[in-house]
């Protein structure tokens, strides 16, 4: 069997998406396409310009008018590195409340589509499987308890040097994932025909070598 074009990697906040998307890119030579990385570019150039985040066509505006690029693990907003600056906290609200707009989707749905144009790519998401590639040869859904990801996000987050609390990153999981789940176009779901792989309790290695064996039998 011949390995997939394309791979996509839904799942909630918190589940190990992004990591386990450059893993495979790198052990597998995809390009890695992280969609949520897209969404906060554009939640983060919102608040620049001071947008307000309720209005629909003032964020299509500016989503309209953005050039974001993905580098690697880089990501480009308008030719500047804002890797680090969009990964935040904050970043991951703003991305949420920018990524409810339909249209606003659209955008960045062809976006990706066309970065993807002919080449090898693992994205990762929120409906990489149910909308972007609903037709991807291999679909995972990643899923772990909120407690779970909450305990990696707070990790993560202090090793980056964040004054936050666990019980704040808990909080912030759970609202992100209702807002995910219940907004009404392109919602968290499990894409028909996904693998799902509850990774609670279990290493990065370990997960990664269940989805090597669907990559490369
Ligand atoms: O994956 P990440 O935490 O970077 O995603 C940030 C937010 O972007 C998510 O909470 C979600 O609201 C939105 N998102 C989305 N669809 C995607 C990827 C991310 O709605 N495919």
């Amino acid at each position: 069997m011949n390995s997939p074009e394309i791979v996509t990697i839904d799942g909630p906040a918190g589940a190990g998406k992004s990591t386990l998307a450059r893993e495979i890119a790198k052990r597998f030579g995809y390009l890695h396409l992280d969609s949520g990385a897209v969404y906060r570019a554009i939640g983060y150039a919102c608040k620049l310009k001071g947008v307000n985040l309720d209005d629909e066509g003032e964020v299509l505006k500016v989503a309209g008018n953005l050039k974001v690029e993905l580098k690697g693990s880089r990501v480009f907003l308008n030719g500047r590195d804002v890797t680090e600056a969009i990964r935040t906290p904050e970043g991951g609200i703003l991305a949420s409340k920018v990524a409810r707009f339909r249209e606003v989707r659209e955008v960045v749905v062809n976006l990706l589509r066309k970065m993807a144009e002919g080449k090898k790519v693992v994205i990762d998401g929120r409906d990489a499987g149910s909308y972007i590639f609903p037709k991807a040869d291999l679909k995972i859904y990643l899923t772990a308890s909120p407690e779970e990801r909450a305990r990696r996000r707070f990790k993560e987050l202090k090793e980056k040097g964040f004054n936050v609390s666990y019980e704040e990153v808990l909080k912030e999981v759970i609202e992100r994932d209702e807002s995910d789940r219940n907004r009404p176009f392109a919602p968290l779901t499990v894409p028909e025909g996904a693998v799902v792989i509850d990774t609670t309790g279990k290493s990065m290695e370990e997960v990664l070598e269940e989805v090597g064996k669907l990559i490369d039998p």
